[in-house]
C-alpha cells in the first residue's frame, strides 16, 4: 500500500505528518545545497570513464558493464547541462555515445528508457494527448509595487497570526510552464499547463531537453510517485541565434524568447525540438507518494529546502537563485534590486514569486480557486506598449532588400523611446493584418529589437486603412522583384541611389575602412550632388567644388581629403569587409585576405575551393561565388585598384611568430589592452583570429564580466582560457596590471 500526499491540494494530510523543521540559516548568503554526485563518486566516475576511452570492452564483457556506461554518460550530461562545468570533451562524450549507441542496438532486450540514447525522438507525434494533471496548475496573484506585497504579507500574518513571516524569493521564468510526473524513478510524462487541470502530453518534447533527468533516485526517499513544476524557457543567446536563422531563411522572427520556447514544445517533429537547445527550471514538487511508512523527505518542509532537494536529485531548480528573508521589507528591497540586474541574466524573467518558506504554513493559508495564498508574483515594468501607426516607410537595404518599417507615435518602452519597428516583410503585415490608423501592440523583451505583437482590432475605428505594399523601388522606381524562394521584395537595380547609399555607408564605416570625418549627411550631400554615384567615386571627389556646401571649411574639406587619401592603405581584409558580400564579416573577410594572392584570383574560385577557406561554409561560398561572377562588382574591384588601393592578399606574407598556429578568441573588458590592440598583436605575432568559440579555437582570452563565450569554451577542453597577463607573457610583453 502506498501512502499519498498530494502536497498543497485540497484534501491535505494533518501537517503534524511532516517532520519538525529545525531552524535554519536564512538572508542573502544562503549556502548552496550538495551537488547530485559526492566528489568520491565524481572522482569514480571520471575514473571509469579515463578506463573506457582508453580501453573500449568489447562482446560480452560490454554487456556485463552495460550500467557503467550508462551511468558515465548520465554523469557527463549532468556535468554538461545541470551544473555547466564539463570534465570531458565534446569528442570524448561522442566515442562513448556512440559505444553506448551500438551496444544496445545489437541487444534491444537491455535498452532501459533512461538510458541518454532514448531522448533521441523517432518519428513525428501527430496530436498530443490530453492528460490530468495529479494537482491542478494554479496561477499566481500578480503585485506591480511595494505596497501590493506589504498588504499580502499583511493578510498572510493576520490569518497565520504570526508576527513575522519567512519567505525564499526566487526569479519568475518567463517561459512555458510544465508538470512532470516520475512514476518508480522515471520520468513517464510531461505536459503543459493547459487550463491547468488538464494539459497536453509533450512528453517527447520534453525529453529533449538535455538538463532534465530521464530519471532520479526518488526511491532511495521511500518515494514512488512524484508530480514538479517548472518553466521552460530559451536563452536569450539561443533566441538570437534562432531569429537569426529564421531571417536567413527570409521568415519573420518570434517575438520573445517565450514565445520560442512554448512554440518549440508543441512542434511535432521531436528531433527538431532539440535542436533548438531548450532549459528546464523546476521549481514546485506539487505531489509525492511515499513507501509505507517512509517519512517525508526533510527537505520538503521548506520551500527553499525543496529546491536544494530538487537540485540535489539532479534537476536544475533555481537553487542557487533563491534567497530566503525574514519579513517582507527585506523582500521588497531584494525585488527592487533584482529588477536592475534583469538585464544581466542569460534568460528572460518577467518578475520575482515570493513564497511563504513554510510548507505547512502554505498548507494554513490555503488558496484560492485561482491561486494560492501562500506565493505572489512581483512583476517587472512591462515592456510592452501601444501606439498608433501612423505610416510605413520602406526601406530598401544595401543588397536591395526592401524592409517596411512602421512608423509609430513615440512610446516608452522598458526605458526605450520607441518610433520605429521593422514590420520585416510583407508576409508579416498580412498575417498580422496591420493597417494604417491601428493601435499597434509593441514589445521590447531584454536586449531584443523591437517587435509588433498584434493590432488591436477591437479598437478600430473604420478610417484604418490598407497598407499598400510598393510595386517599384521606393527609390529609383525599378519595378520590384521577389524570388520564388524568398520572401522579400527586391529592387534588382544594383545601381538604385537607396542601395548605392547604404553600401556607401557600410563601406566607410569604422569596421571597414574606417573613414572619419565623412558620416551619413555629407554621403547623402555629396550624392546628391552627383559627386558619389558609385563607391569607386569616393577616390575621384570634387574637393574643390566641396567649400561651396554649406558647413564645410577649408580645413573640413583637408581632412576629409586626408581621412580619404589614407584609407587607400587600408589592409585587404578591410576592403573586403568593405565590400558588403552578403555573409562576408570582418572575420571571414581576415580568412580571404589569408588565402588569396591577389583578391580578383577569387573570380576563378569553385564554391567548393571556396568553402575550403576558414570560417567559409556552403552558404558563405555560394555568395562569394556569386559576387565574384558579377560584372558590375569586378569592375568596381578594378577601379578601385587603379585608384591607389591594393588587392594583394596576404597569403605570401605570413608572419612568423610566438602565436603561428594558434588560433584565438577575446572576450569581456581588457585591463590594459584595447581590444584591437590585442587581436593586432596577434597577427603581428603570426597568430590567428577566430570569430566564434569552436574546437578549432586554441586561446579565448577572457577579460572581465566575459559572458557566453567563456561558458562555451569552457565545455570545450581543447580551448585553453587564458587571462590578459597569460596573454602579454605569450607576446613576450611582461603583465604590468
Ligand atoms: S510558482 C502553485 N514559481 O508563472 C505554484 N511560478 O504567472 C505556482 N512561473 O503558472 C507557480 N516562474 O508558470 C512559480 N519561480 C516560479 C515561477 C512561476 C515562472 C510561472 C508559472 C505560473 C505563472 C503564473
Amino acid at each position: 500500500m502506498q501512502f499519498a500526499i498530494p502536497l498543497y491540494s485540497p484534501c491535505l494530510p494533518p501537517t503534524d505528518v511532516l517532520p519538525h523543521r529545525e531552524p535554519r540559516e536564512t538572508g542573502l548568503s544562503l549556502t548552496h545545497s550538495r551537488a547530485m554526485y559526492t566528489t568520491e563518486q565524481t572522482k569514480e566516475l571520471q575514473h571509469h570513464t579515463r578506463d573506457w576511452l582508453s580501453k573500449p570492452a568489447e562482446g560480452a564483457d560490454l554487456m556485463k558493464r552495460l550500467h557503467q556506461l550508462r551511468d558515465i554518460l548520465r554523469f557527463h550530461e549532468y556535468r554538461y547541462y545541470v551544473l555547466n562545468d564539463p570534465l570531458i570533451a565534446d569528442g570524448e562524450y561522442d566515442r562513448l555515445y556512440k559505444m553506448l549507441e551500438s551496444a544496445e542496438r545489437g541487444h534491444p532486450e537491455v535498452v532501459s528508457p533512461d538510458s541518454p540514447t532514448q531522448r533521441v525522438a523517432k518519428g513525428l507525434s501527430s496530436t498530443f494527448r490530453t492528460v490530468q494533471h495529479l494537482v491542478p496548475m494554479l496561477s499566481l496573484e500578480n503585485s506591480y509595487e511595494e505596497a501590493e506585497l506589504l498588504d499580502w504579507d499583511r493578510k498572510a500574518r493576520e490569518l497565520s497570526g504570526l508576527e513575522e513571516i519567512e519567505y525564499c524569493v526566487e526569479p519568475k521564468f518567463d517561459g512555458a510552464s510544465i508538470s512532470l510526473l516520475y512514476e518508480n524513478d522515471l520520468l513517464v510524462r510531461g505536459a503543459t499547463r493547459g487550463d491547468g487541470v488538464e494539459g497536453e502530453d509533450i512528453t517527447v518534447n520534453l525529453r529533449q531537453i538535455r538538463s532534465m533527468p530521464l530519471s532520479a533516485p526518488f526511491s532511495r526517499h521511500g518515494i514512488r510517485q512524484i508530480e514538479i513544476r517548472g518553466e521552460v524557457l530559451m536563452t536569450k543567446e539561443h533566441f538570437r541565434k534562432y531569429n537569426e536563422q529564421l531571417a536567413e531563411q527570409n521568415l519573420p522572427p518570434l517575438a520573445n524568447p517565450r514565445n520560442a520556447a512554448s512554440g518549440t514544445l508543441r512542434l511535432k517533429d521531436a528531433s527538431e525540438a532539440g535542436k533548438r537547445n531548450l532549459e528546464a527550471f523546476l521549481y514546485h514538487v506539487s505531489y509525492v507518494s511515499l513507501d509505507e511508512g517512509a517519512p517525508m523527505p526533510a527537505g520538503l518542509v521548506t520551500h527553499a529546502g525543496s529546491l536544494a532537494w530538487l537540485w540535489e536529485m539532479g534537476f536544475r531548480s533555481p537553487d542557487r537563485e533563491k534567497r530566503v528573508f525574514k519579513g517582507i521589507h527585506e523582500v521588497a528591497r531584494h525585488c527592487l534590486a533584482f529588477e536592475q540586474q534583469r538585464d544581466e541574466l542569460p534568460y528572460e524573467i518577467d518578475g520575482m514569486v515570493v513564497k511563504v518558506d513554510s510548507v505547512a504554513l502554505q498548507e494554513r493559508l490555503g488558496m484560492t480557486t485561482h491561486h494560492p495564498r501562500w506565493a505572489i508574483a512581483f512583476k517587472f515594468k512591462a515592456r510592452q506598449g501601444t501606439s498608433t501607426l501612423r505610416q510605413v516607410e520602406f526601406q530598401v537595404g544595401r543588397t536591395g532588400s526592401v524592409t517596411p518599417v512602421a512608423k509609430i507615435d513615440p512610446v516608452a518602452i522598458g526605458g526605450v523611446t520607441v518610433t520605429s519597428v521593422s514590420m520585416h516583410n510583407e508576409e508579416f503585415i498580412l498575417d498580422k493584418d496591420l493597417r494604417i490608423g491601428d493601435q499597434l501592440l509593441v514589445e521590447r523583451a531584454g536586449d531584443v529589437i523591437p517587435y509588433i505583437v498584434m493590432s488591436l482590432a477591437e479598437l478600430r475605428t473604420g478610417r484604418e486603412e490598407p497598407i499598400r505594399f510598393p510595386t517599384q523601388c521606393p527609390a529609383c522606381g525599378t519595378d520590384l522583384v521577389k524570388p520564388a524562394e524568398e520572401a522579400v521584395w527586391r529592387c534588382p537595380n544594383t545601381q538604385c541611389g537607396a542601395q548605392v547609399l547604404e553600401r556607401l555607408m557600410h563601406f566607410t564605416s569604422k569596421d571597414a575602412m574606417d573613414i572619419r570625418g565623412l558620416g551619413e549627411a555629407n554621403i547623402r550631400r555629396f550624392h546628391e550632388a552627383g559627386w558619389l554615384p558609385d563607391v569607386p567615386s569616393l577616390y575621384s571627389l570634387p574637393y574643390e567644388r566641396m567649400q561651396e556646401l554649406e558647413g564645410l571649411g577649408a580645413r573640413s574639406v583637408n581632412n576629409l581629403r586626408e581621412a580619404i587619401e589614407k584609407s587607400k592603405g587600408q589592409p585587404l581584409h578591410r576592403i573586403i569587409n568593405a565590400l558588403g558580400i552578403r555573409y562576408v564579416g570582418e572575420t571571414t573577410a581576415k580568412a580571404i585576405a589569408r588565402e588569396v594572392g591577389h583578391l580578383l584570383d577569387l573570380k576563378d574560385y569553385s564554391p567548393e575551393r571556396l568553402q575550403q577557406i576558414e570560417d567559409v561554409g556552403v552558404k558563405v561560398a555560394d555568395s562569394i561565388h556569386r559576387f565574384f561572377h558579377d560584372a558590375d562588382n569586378i569592375r568596381i574591384l578594378e577601379r578601385l585598384e587603379a585608384q591607389g588601393l591594393s588587392l594583394s592578399g596576404n597569403r605570401l606574407q605570413a608572419v612568423e611568430g610566438a602565436l603561428t598556429g594558434k588560433t584565438f578568441l577575446f572576450t569581456g573588458s581588457l585591463q590594459n589592452l584595447k581590444r584591437s590592440e590585442a587581436e593586432a598583436m596577434v597577427e603581428a605575432n603570426g597568430g590567428r583570429l577566430l570569430s566564434g568559440v569552436s574546437s578549432k579555437l586554441d586561446f579565448l582570452v577572457a577579460g572581465e564580466d566575459a559572458g557566453s563565450k567563456l561558458e562555451k569554451a569552457r565545455k570545450i577542453a581543447s580551448v585553453h582560457i587564458i587571462d590578459e597577463g597569460e596573454f602579454l607573457r605569450m607576446v613576450g610583453r611582461e603583465d604590468n596590471g
